[in-house]
Order: C-alpha cells, then sequence, then structure tokens
C-alpha cells in the first residue's frame, strides 16, 4: 500500500509518502480501502514529537485519527460489516494511522458511513463530533435551554459543538475570527464574537457552559461569562491558573477516549442530518505536509482538512 510515514519527529518535512507493507485483517478485524483521512492539530502534535509521553509510537510511524473508505477484506470471525461497505473508522495511532490506502480496524472502531455523506464528510465527522460530544454531553451535561459558549466555534470541533448544542436545545454563543462570523451562524450559533477585533460576550447574561476549545486568554477571560456554579470545559488550555474557586464554577476536563457508544452516537446524528461535518479544503494524500503546515498556521478554518488517498 501507500502510506504517508515519518521515522523521526520534526517539521512536516519528516512526512514521506512511501511504499508499506499492507495490513492483514486478524479475524475479527476488516481491511479497510481509505478514500479519506482527514488531518487534525494532533496529528502535527503527533508528528513534532509532542504526544509521544500519552501515544508513544514507534519509527515508521503512519499519522491520522480517522478516516473513511470501504470495506474490501473481512476476518473469519468479523459478523459486524462486509466487502464492499461504505464506513468510517477511528484509527489507533500507536498502531496505525489513517494517512494510507489501507488500514485494519476492528468492530469497536468501525461504524457505517451515514448515508449522504461523501467519504470526505466521513473523515470530518468521527474525531471532531466524538470530542464535541464527550466535551459537551459526557462531561458538561449540557440541559436544552442552557446558555453555552463555544470558544473557537469555527474550528472543526468547534463547528460540530455548535452544531450539536444547537440540536440538544441549547442557545449557542462562540468566539471566532471576524471572517467566520456568518459561517458560525450558518451552523446554528446566536450570536458570535470576533477574537481577532478584541470581541468576548458580555458577562450580563452568564453562561452555564463555556467550551474552551482555545486555551490561554480566552480561557482567562471566560471565568466571570459563566453563573456560579457553571461549567468550564477545556480540552487544552493546561497550564492555566485554575479560577474556579474564585468565580464558584466547575473546571472539567473533556477526557477524549475512542468510544464504540459515542461513534454510533455521532452516526446517526449524522444520519438524520442534526450535524453536518465540515470539510475545509481537499489534498491529496502527497501534499500532507502542506496540510500540516496550513493546520499549524491556523489556516484550516471552517471544518477539517481532508486528505483524499486515492488521488495520489
Ligand atoms: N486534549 C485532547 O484530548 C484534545 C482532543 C482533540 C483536540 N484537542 C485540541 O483542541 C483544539 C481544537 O481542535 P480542532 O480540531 O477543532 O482545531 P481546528 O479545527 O484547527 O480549530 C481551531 C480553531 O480555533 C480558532 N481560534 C484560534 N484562536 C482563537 C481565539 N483566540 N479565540 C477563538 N477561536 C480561536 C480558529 O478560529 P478561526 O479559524 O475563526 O480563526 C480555528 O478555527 C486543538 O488545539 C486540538 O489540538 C485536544
Amino acid at each position: 500500500m501507500k502510506a504517508i510515514r515519518f521515522a523521526q519527529f520534526g517539521s512536516p518535512e519528516v512526512l514521506k509518502l512511501e511504499e508499506a507493507p499492507t495490513p492483514v485483517p486478524g479475524p475479527r478485524e476488516v481491511l479497510v480501502a481509505v478514500q479519506a483521512a482527514s488531518v487534525t492539530p494532533g496529528d502535527t502534535k503527533l508528528r513534532a514529537g509532542q504526544l509521544q509521553k500519552l501515544f508513544p509510537v514507534s519509527f515508521p510511524c503512519v499519522p491520522g485519527r480517522d478516516g473513511a473508505g470501504r470495506i474490501v477484506a473481512v476476518g473469519a470471525q468479523a459478523d459486524y460489516a462486509d466487502v464492499g461497505d461504505p464506513v468510517c473508522f477511528v484509527a489507533d495511532r500507536t498502531k496505525q494511522g489513517s494517512y494510507a490506502t489501507h488500514i485494519a480496524r476492528d468492530a469497536e472502531s468501525v461504524v457505517p458511513l451515514p448515508p449522504g455523506l461523501s467519504f470526505a464528510e466521513g473523515a470530518a465527522l468521527m474525531h471532531a463530533a466524538t470530542c464535541a460530544w464527550i466535551a459537551l454531553l459526557d462531561t458538561a451535561r449540557v440541559q436544552a435551554g442552557e446558555r453555552v459558549l463555544v470558544l473557537g466555534g469555527s474550528g472543526a470541533i468547534g463547528g460540530m459543538a455548535v452544531q450539536i448544542a444547537r440540536h440538544l436545545g441549547a442557545r449557542v454563543v462562540t468566539t471566532c475570527a471576524a471572517r467566520n462570523i456568518e459561517y458560525v451562524r450558518g451552523l446554528g450559533a446566536e450570536e458570535a464574537f470576533a477574537y481577532d477585533q478584541g470581541a468576548m460576550p458580555s458577562a450580563s447574561q452568564p453562561f452555564d457552559v463555556v467550551l474552551d476549545l482555545v486555551g490561554g486568554e480566552a480561557h482567562e477571560r471566560s471565568y466571570p461569562l459563566l453563573r456560579k456554579g457553571g461549567k468550564l470545559v477545556w480540552l487544552i488550555s493546561r497550564p492555566f491558573t485554575d479560577r474556579s474557586a474564585q468565580y464558584g464554577v466547575q473546571t472539567l476536563q473533556a477526557r477524549i477516549v475512542d468510544s464504540p457508544r459515542v461513534n454510533a452516537i455521532v452516526v446517526e446524528l449524522a444520519a438524520e442530518g442534526a450535524i453536518k461535518p465540515q470539510v475545509s479544503r481537499v489534498m491529496p494524500l502527497a501534499e500532507a505536509a502542506q496540510a500540516h503546515r496550513m493546520v499549524e498556521a491556523g489556516q484550516a478554518s471552517r471544518g477539517r482538512i481532508v486528505l483524499d488517498i486515492q488521488a495520489s
């Protein structure tokens, strides 16, 4: 098979398009011919060696958190899918990522591609939507009618969070770059504030939940925006000064774990049209390094950059 691999940590130049052994599915696994793989900020951190304590990889390493494709072989005991089925999947970065023409996955990691979605949309769906669901539901337990502020609503996870919170009946406010205000409104945000113009919501209408996908100053400025007992949920904010006692709020980390339960939920939401995966751009697999540069430069706005695996 063809795969993007790196044999040392470093800048995007370490990513090479190479021939690699095609994986052989185990008895309970399926082999997926990958059509599309999303490019996440986590992929760039993995490549740079920043995640080695959390996700230790060995070289050569194929990056890629999720993708979509078609099943081309099934193991003898894999009764959950058939050859030809279109699927989405999550990859295990410590084994093999999704930047490859083939990947072997198990029942825990494979779900049907929702009808009506392209492979690119299927790839953009999985990691972004599962992170948003875990943050909003499993961590913050958002209820209908609550006021939710999403810091970074124009990103891949933020865009999913805006859609999911809106679908749950929450009233959603978000922050994003000025050029993305109309975009996030289209996703369901009632109000949007341009962080690059210094705008933030006022404290006069406090929030029940803040989902912090940005960190830094945005994290600092969100404490006074919460009601007493409100929840500040974060994915990436560390290091930060925990001011929850000072403001009488809860500061909660969204712990992102692969979950077949959550995978099934987001696929169902996409199938019923409650959420729409956002694809910012499609690039050939061979341009993975350029895709990483764009993510690192903050140019991957409005959803995921998706690699077209078969175009290479
Ligand atoms: N710890 C974990 O388990 C975990 C899991 C998943 C993701 N993460 C992290 O969560 C973050 C978001 O992930 P993602 O995939 O959604 O990234 P993404 O698609 O690259 O989105 C990032 C968004 O952040 C927005 N942004 C940047 N500075 C901002 C600011 N000061 N205020 C408001 N918005 C700002 C940008 O908005 P504009 O485009 O409008 O400028 C951009 O669209 C990443 O850092 C990722 O590494 C952590």
